[in-house]
């Protein structure tokens, strides 16, 4: 059964972001930067990685908590062999009403056609810049933009739509192919969403001052491609939406840093070891996958959801300026974002 659960500031439960591992292939400098994950670093180990029958039995669960869009995410989510058939496993449970995936595109030329037929609805590809040499560098392991844009391709081919484009924006970095490559995605139907960097995780040596607002991301391409904002599609909506006044089609900006969206925030993040997170910078969370390993009912770890969700108080972006925890963040490869 289905009810209205509302967390300390009267948000519900609506959406579940699932990690299905916490490898990756690309080394991002924000995200897992190499010289923190080397070849000795611990990753999960397979068998505390989540299966998809427990993944299936945990999302089910969820939608009776409200939760009703799904986003499967990683590290790399396409890594995680047979991902389509997880895929078809949620798109089929009863109260799906969304469900999307977002990746870094190297294996989606491979998998598009897959994952569409298992009932993927809708694809989010980072690319953090048009500029070869300038995402060979940022993806960390000289990984070719051309293979993205192949990746890209086959998803429109397969009728993922509407096909997003994500790009973290950091200054000194990529903050001058941002016009390019916004240029390069215009008029043909991919949102490019531009996302300001965050202090996600404790390894990636976040400072303020690589941080480029959304504010002025908006008035370099104003400048080059006049734009004008238009209304969010949904309530909570995490990018702001603007369409080009020539009619080339609609771009986002995600300003966590300096216009934080806490107020409407819906989500809530499952790990690849199965601990739910009921926010992006949290520092604890709530073991559910040691709960189904210990034979916990399905009732007993809804209630553990819904007496989580009830007690959230959750808004570090709104705070971020204000606190100063000790406690290591939970990293960005375990939640997927
Ligand atoms: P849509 O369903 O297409 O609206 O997806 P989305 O924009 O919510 O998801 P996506 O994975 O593409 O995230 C875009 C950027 O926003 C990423 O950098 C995420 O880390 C960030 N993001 C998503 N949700 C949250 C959130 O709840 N809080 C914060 N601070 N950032 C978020
Ligand atoms: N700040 C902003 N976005 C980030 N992402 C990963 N790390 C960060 C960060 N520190 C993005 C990825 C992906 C999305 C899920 O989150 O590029 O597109
Ligand atoms: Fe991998 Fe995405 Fe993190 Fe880059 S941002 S290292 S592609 S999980
Ligand atoms: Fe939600 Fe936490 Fe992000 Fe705020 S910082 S929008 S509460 S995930």
């Amino acid at each position: 059964m289905s009810f209205a659960l509302t967390d300390k500031y009267g948000r519900p439960l609506r959406d579940l972001r699932i990690s299905v591992t916490d490898r990756c292939n690309f080394r991002c400098g924000y995200c897992m930067p190499k010289e923190v994950y080397g070849s000795d670093y611990p990753f999960l180990a397979r068998s505390e990685i989540l299966t998809f029958e427990e993944i299936e039995r945990l999302a089910r669960i969820f939608v009776t908590c409200g939760v009703q869009k799904l986003r499967v995410t990683g590290g790399e989510p396409l890594l995680r062999r047979e991902i389509a058939a997880l895929v078809e496993m949620l798109a089929s449970l009863p109260g799906v009403l969304d469900i999307a995936l977002t990746t870094n595109g190297a294996l989606l030329a491979t998998k598009a056609a897959a994952l569409k037929a298992a009932g993927l609805r809708r694809i989010t590809v980072s690319l953090d810049s048009i500029d070869p040499a300038v995402f060979g560098a940022m993806n960390g392991v000289g990984y070719p933009v051309a293979r993205i844009l192949s990746g890209i391709e086959a998803a429109r081919r397969a009728g993922l739509d509407p096909l997003k484009i994500n790009v973290v924006v950091r200054r000194g970095i990529n903050d001058g192919t941002v016009v390019q490559t916004a240029r390069y995605f215009h008029g043909s139907g991919c949102i490019v969403r531009f996302i300001e960097y965050m202090d996600v995780g404790s390894t990636n040596g976040w400072t303020m001052d690589q941080v480029v607002s959304g504010a002025d991301i908006v008035k370099q391409l104003d400048a080059a491609m006049p734009l004008e904002a238009i209304s969010p599609t949904y309530r909570g909506e995490v990018a702001r939406r603007y369409r080009y006044r020539d009619g080339g089609g609609e771009i986002g900006i995600v300003t966590s840093v300096t216009q934080p969206f806490c107020r409407d925030c819906t989500r809530a993040r499952l790990s690849s070891a199965g601990v739910l997170y009921t926010c992006l910078f949290a520092t604890r969370g709530l073991d559910l996958g040691k709960m189904l390993r210990s034979q916990c009912s399905d009732d007993e770890i809804a209630f553990a959801i819904r007496t989580a969700w009830t007690g959230r108080q959750d808004r570090y972006s709104e705070l971020r300026t204000a606190s100063s925890s000790a406690e290591a963040k939970v990293e960005m490869s375990h939640i997927g974002g």
